[in-house]
């Protein structure tokens, strides 16, 4: 594994991102969090930036807004597209390296990024608690039994999904169960006032749209590429699991969703 490894990256992932990133969710999930006029907040691990973007509007106008991610192209591109004003900015940063030289926050927000260190998680919550104001709020949002609950799914496939997340676990460094622990992380660190909130993400049923196709055939083609998971359960391997995988998905019969845990505490002022 490369030291600036993402398990998802791929030509298309910025696309991924753009189309699955619902606004009006980030905009709820912010408001429960405690995002305010005037803050300071930092998006750790922003993507495209479209995140930031719609935090930095509810700290409008005379909040801060700054987002850090590890790849050159992704910093670019929110740059070009969700740099709207002087008061929200985009930096290309580690988050397991030092971030003191980008200042202190009032908020820190990270959404969809600790599943990427099932080992690790833990020191990158310290890291960006260094950059976290006493008495600031930290808010951890990740998915749980990410990409395995769904009924009714043929057994053989059910199998190749459970397969392909403990290999992904042993291989990759991913938590398909990183929701659950975000809870333990902010009791360890001794944040104040901690709250959790648990949520439908991906709740699909019916006919589906072309988001959820596009965000679920990236989601397995890529992660399964670099999993080294070899579906046994297939003769063909991995396109009979695709294929089938995308029969059992299209159908309007299947329900399908992910618990999303959202996590937020104070910071204690020593
Ligand atoms: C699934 S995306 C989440 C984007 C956004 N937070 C959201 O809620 O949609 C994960 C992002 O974390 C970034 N990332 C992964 N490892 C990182 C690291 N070590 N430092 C900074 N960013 C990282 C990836 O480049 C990617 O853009």
């Amino acid at each position: 594994m490369n030291d600036c490894f993402y398990l998802m990256e791929s030509e298309e992932e910025t696309l991924r991102l753009e189309l699955k990133t619902d606004p009006e969710h980030v905009e709820q999930q912010a408001r429960w969090a405690g995002v305010k006029q005037g803050m300071r907040v930092v998006d750790i691990g922003c993507g495209t930036g479209k995140t930031t973007y719609y935090i930095h509007k509810l700290t409008s106008p005379n909040g801060k807004t700054v987002g850090i991610d590890i790849l050159e192209d992704r910093v670019r591109y929110a740059l070009e597209h969700y740099k709207k004003d002087d008061n929200i900015d985009f930096f290309q940063r580690d988050i397991r390296k030092p971030l003191t030289d980008l200042g202190s926050f009032d908020f820190v927000w990270i959404r969809f990024v600790l599943e990427y260190f099932r080992l690790g998680g833990l020191d990158i919550v310290k890291n960006v608690c260094s950059i976290l104001k006493p008495g600031g709020i930290i808010c951890l949002i990740d998915l749980d039994h990410n990409c395995l609950c769904h009924f009714e799914m043929p057994e053989r496939l059910e199998k190749s999904m459970f397969g392909l997340a403990s290999a992904l676990r042993k291989n990759a460094n991913f938590d398909p169960y990183m929701g659950r622990k975000l809870y333990s992380y902010l009791y360890d660190l001794g944040f104040q006032e901690i709250e959790v909130n648990v949520e439908a993400h991906n709740l699909i049923y019916g006919e589906l749209n072309k988001i959820d196709a596009f965000n679920w055939k990236k989601k397995l083609e890529v992660a399964a590429s670099r999993s080294g998971y070899g579906f046994n359960e297939y003769k063909a391997g991995f396109v009979e699991f695709f294929d089938e995988f995308m029969q059992f998905f299209s159908s309007p019969k299947r329900f399908t969703y992910t618990p999303v845990i959202m996590c937020k505490g104070r910071k204690p002022h020593k």
